[in-house]
């Protein structure tokens, strides 16, 4: 059922100390490397939330033990040899991540698996993950390179693979297929992209290797389970970032943030852009920091996106383009391709609902053109059930002048089930 929510904010700022639920990336991660391991594994401040699930429900219907009580999950595994075929088609609902990433460890194993999902992940792009894995000699049926796939894996040799996107989904599933695989598999990245897998191999007695772009993983492994401890989303807390720097009289701490900094980009920009943010890193947990961010209204001045950042900041792009919509002097946005290929095509979603909110925005191409400084007007937003969008015209309510009413208010729940009820406290 799709629900309407509509968000009068009162424009008082973003106020408080805020902790923003685990990391989405990570949690998948978390799942699939204790999956893969042998022994026991416990997840702290693991991300409760409908796409993480679905790594959850992926792993246990092949025959992995799951428990879970609210954040923190346990996992029993024999190890990836001891997975044994499902007896269904495996739902990745709207889940990208499981999908992509758990392409490369069926690929590994020597049984059949077929793999469904929503409407809008069935639209996505699969060739990047079924190229290499195919390459590497995984038998793989699709619906003209989509949704629904069949992946009989096994019996794999290394490959070197040059990655033609700037993607760490199809790099990580071509890492988790060489974990599985006798010999050395490489992955060489254009620019940089999350490198939560490379990162947390090690903790379950995993060894990787990076020369600058260069990531090897020589296989096969075996993982040994152990004990992982989720920060909070960067991604998540961007939401509050881009809320308190645009909307007066606002002032936050975000604790517990992961700042991994293949994750910060738009901290960077922000940064460039005059705001007044600053990170503390305070912890390390395994090899990825963790700490507060403070941040404030501030004015903001126009700057450009770097394609070599891109990656960086690839969720976060719906956020800077209602940041540009708030900032001195007109902005490109460019380099952006990737978004059309996301939850939902981001690039339309975003012109389509900043042009709702009355700014002066046009797609160009390669990106998006956003006239500054605009005053914005609430409307009703199509989020095109992309939970990003509707967390962006949220976000937007902050400083629009009348109520913004989202097509789609549960789609929140695919990342961050208590976004309107943070919302609703850090703006009263
Ligand atoms: C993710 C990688 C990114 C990102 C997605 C999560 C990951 O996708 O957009 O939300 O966890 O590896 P791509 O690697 O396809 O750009």
């Amino acid at each position: 059922m799709v629900i309407l929510k509509t968000i009068t904010a009162n424009q008082k700022g973003l106020k408080g100390d805020i902790r923003v639920p685990g990391d989405k990336s990570i949690s998948h991660r978390s799942i699939m490397l204790a999956s893969l391991a042998n022994g026991q594994t416990r997840i702290n401040n693991f991300l409760n939330s409908e796409d993480s699930m679905r790594t959850v429900e992926a792993f246990k219907a092949l025959g992995v033990k799951i428990e879970m009580d609210h954040t923190s999950v346990l996992v029993q595994s024999a190890g990836w040899q001891r997975f044994k075929a499902p007896q269904n088609h495996l739902y990745m609902g709207n889940s990208g991540t499981t999908l992509r990433l758990i392409s490369g460890i069926l690929s590994g194993l020597p049984f059949e698996t077929k793999l469904t999902g929503d409407e809008s992940l069935s639209k996505r792009p699969m060739k990047r993950v079924i190229r290499p894995l195919k390459e590497m000699g995984s038998t793989i049926e699709s619906n003209d390179d989509m949704l629904p796939i069949t992946i009989r894996g096994g019996g794999l040799t290394p490959i070197e693979y040059h990655l033609p996107v700037d993607s760490a989904q199809v790099k990580s599933a071509i890492l988790l297929a060489g974990l599985m695989t006798t010999g050395k598999t490489t992955v060489i990245e254009r620019h940089p992209t999350r490198d939560h897998t490379e990162r947390m191999l090690p903790l379950f007695n995993g060894n990787i290797d990076k020369d600058s772009n260069h990531i090897s993983i020589d296989g096969p492994q075996k993982l040994v389970g152990t004990t992982i401890n989720i920060p909070g989303d960067i991604s998540s807390a961007s939401f509050w970032i881009t809320g308190a720097v645009i909307t007066p009289n606002s002032h936050i701490v975000l604790r517990n943030v992961g700042l991994n900094p293949t994750r910060t980009g738009l901290i960077s920009v922000l940064k460039r852009m005059g705001a007044n943010i600053r990170t503390e890193i305070t912890r390390y947990e395994g090899e990825e920091p963790v700490g507060d961010i403070y941040v404030q209204y501030s004015k903001l001045y126009r700057t450009e996106l770097y394609q070599e950042e891109v990656a960086s900041l690839i969720d976060e792009v719906p956020l800077l383009a209602l940041i540009a919509t708030q900032s001195e002097g007109n902005m490109y946005i460019n380099h952006i391709e990737e978004l059309k290929y996301k939850e939902s095509n981001r690039v339309k979603a975003i012109v389509d609902m900043l042009k709702a909110l009355n700014a002066n925005v046009e797609e160009v191409e390669d990106g998006i053109f956003i006239e500054g400084k605009s005053r914005l007007q609430g409307n009703y937003i199509n989020t095109y059930h992309d939970h990003r969008v509707a967390m962006v015209a949220s976000i937007a309510s902050l400083i629009t002048d009348g109520a913004v009413t989202l097509s789609d208010g549960d789609c929140v729940n695919i990342s961050y089930p208590s976004f309107y009820k943070e919302l609703y406290r850090y703006s009263n």
